[in-house]
């Protein structure tokens, strides 16, 4: 790790992050208790958050965990009042809770392209909206969590790509709106990320594997860690002036386009 991070930059800081329990949000998690953060947890399933802030607890930091789905307004609701009654108010915000599955759009239902776009983009909105009166302003950060896939095209992925350009769109919105209470609001949009739900999902064998790794110039996936540095650095007072950006993180994938690295083979089917 770099060595602007050796401090601990997110000292007496109150963290809230959504998907929390597991994959990308949880090292993010991880990261920002190892720097001075409490951390708030809110994910779907009891058990996957009760082992993170376990975890983090057992690494000295401080965590709490509050089950909940970002689709539903009140649940959001409930899980930020529960992390502000415990730390305080909300310093740091990270949108993180996504779903993913492989199908083409003839391939998925109404209610499968609804299931993502719950999840990811109103659950953006949603964490969003019920945060605002629970941020400490100025000076908060929100971060949503997108995709390379918000502005390059991926078969199989139509649902995911909806998703993320609209995550994109609404949180430089957001950031346009909440900039005069002096908050800001930034996008982290990876390409592959190594050892995630996610990467399992979309390239399950080697082969796949091997695939989607020739795609990146960098010549290797993104680590859970790249993504977690890159959100401690967005939150952090070095990035004080930057709001609205959309922070892409994917070893130069994007740079040559779509890449369609699921194939577009049986697409009709
Ligand atoms: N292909 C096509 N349709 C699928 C599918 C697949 N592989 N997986 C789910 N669906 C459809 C279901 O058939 C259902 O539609 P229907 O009611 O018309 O049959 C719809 O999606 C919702 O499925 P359900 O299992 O009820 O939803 P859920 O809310 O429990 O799960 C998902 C949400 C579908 C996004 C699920 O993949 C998920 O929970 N993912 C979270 C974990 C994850 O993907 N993390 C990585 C993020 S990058």
């Amino acid at each position: 790790m770099a060595d602007v991070f050796r401090d601990r930059l997110l000292q007496d800081k109150i963290a809230f992050i959504t998907g929390g329990g597991s994959g990308i949000n949880l090292r993010i998690a991880e990261r920002f208790a190892a720097q001075g953060a409490k951390v708030g947890l809110m994910g779907r399933k009891q058990d996957k958050l009760d082992r993170a802030a376990e975890g983090i607890r057992a690494a000295g930091g401080e965590a709490v965990r509050i089950a909940g789905d970002v689709r539903y307004y009140e649940e959001c609701d409930n899980a930020l009042r529960r992390t502000r009654e415990a730390f305080g108010a909300i310093d740091i915000l990270v949108c993180g809770a996504a779903g993913n599955f492989p199908a083409t759009v003839l391939g998925m239902s109404a209610n499968g392209f609804k299931a993502v776009i719950d999840i990811d983009l109103l659950g953006t909105f949603n964490t969003c909206r019920a945060a605002y009166e629970h941020l400490r302003k100025p000076g908060a950060s929100v971060i949503g969590i997108s995709a390379t896939h918000a502005f390059v095209p991926i078969a199989y992925q139509a649902h995911v790509c909806a998703a993320k350009a609209g995550i994109d769109i609404f949180c430089k919105t957001l950031a346009i709106e909440w900039a005069a209470a002096g908050v800001r609001v930034n996008v982290i949009a990876p390409g592959p990320v190594d050892d995630t739900e996610g990467m399992r999902r979309l390239a399950p064998t080697e082969e796949a594997r091997r695939n989607a790794m020739a795609s990146v110039p960098l010549g290797r996936f993104a680590s859970k860690d790249d993504i977690a540095d890159l959100a401690l650095f967005l939150s952090s007072d070095a990035a004080a002036y930057i709001t609205g950006a959309i922070c892409v993180c994917d070893g130069g994938q994007s740079l040559l386009g779509s890449r369609n690295f699921l194939g577009t083979a049986g697409a009709t089917a």
